[in-house]
């Protein structure tokens, strides 16, 4: 059976008490399936309360935006791979493209970040994706793949915890939505990259302007894993429903 991981990136929207109510609409309209699963990644102010709210269903699980490197220490303002645990994360998104593009974060940051999340046993996701100049120029899969190498340096096998999103930046929260064609170009071309480490089993899903129109066209592409979903997953209705989607 082809099982599919959905994941919802709240970004910074939904405290703890917002989640509260949207996690027991959501609870109430969405019954688990063995053929999907459903991560969370609240706001660490919020990780808490989704760990609570899905504690005992084993389709679910709460993750954290991002991870520090460091176990512990003055780091002002930021949280290790060992206190999103301790909160009831059980993954991490590395690299997403706001950290990078906001925030500053290397390709080295996102190297250590994969690697602390492993050892805190997080499940990382590392995020990947090309900006629109760098696709125009025709350098999507050598950004991309620069990324991997970053992130992923030998020596060693890619851990099979790891699941990859990859997710154009021009496509992110901008309702331009990659085709199911090209996320699959270069989906073909992240998994050959993990097939030359032995990992050609890891998990790699499409984000970027997912939605309730487009999922199912998307999700109909066999290359896709799942998507990484930020807007539309706000909404615990749509969510649900978004979930739900049937696949061919
Ligand atoms: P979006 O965000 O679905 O709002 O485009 C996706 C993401 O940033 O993970």
């Amino acid at each position: 059976m082809r099982s599919l991981l959905f994941a919802a990136n709240w970004k910074m929207h939904l405290g703890p008490a917002d989640t509260r109510a949207y996690m027991s609409t959501f609870l109430a309209e969405y019954q688990e399936r063995p053929d999907r699963q459903v991560w969370f990644f609240p706001p660490a102010v919020s990780l808490e309360t989704v760990s609570t709210a899905v504690r005992g269903r084993a389709s679910m699980l709460a993750g954290a935006q991002d991870i520090y490197w460091e176990p512990k220490g003055a780091f002002t303002g930021a949280i290790s791979g060992p206190l999103a645990a301790q909160a009831g994360a059980r993954a991490a998104l590395v690299g997403h493209s706001e950290r990078r593009h906001v925030f500053g974060e290397t390709d080295a940051d996102t190297g250590r970040k994969v690697a602390a999340a492993l050892s805190a046993d997080l499940y990382p996701v590392l995020c990947v994706g090309e900006t629109l100049a760098q696709r125009d120029a025709g350098d999507t899969l050598k950004v991309v793949t620069r990324q991997l190498e970053a992130a992923l340096p030998p020596p060693g096998r890619v851990d099979p915890r790891l699941t990859i999103a990859y997710e154009p930046v021009w496509a992110i929260g901008t309702g331009r939505n990659a085709t199911p064609k090209d996320a699959a170009e270069v989906h073909r071309a992240i998994r050959s990259w993990l097939k030359d480490r032995a990992a050609g089993q890891t998990r790699i899903l499409y984000g970027g302007s997912v939605n309730l129109k487009n999922a199912a066209e998307l999700l109909a592409e066999r290359e896709l894993d799942g998507v990484l979903v930020g807007g539309a997953s706000l909404d615990p209705h749509g969510w649900a429903e978004l979930v739900r989607t049937g696949v061919a």
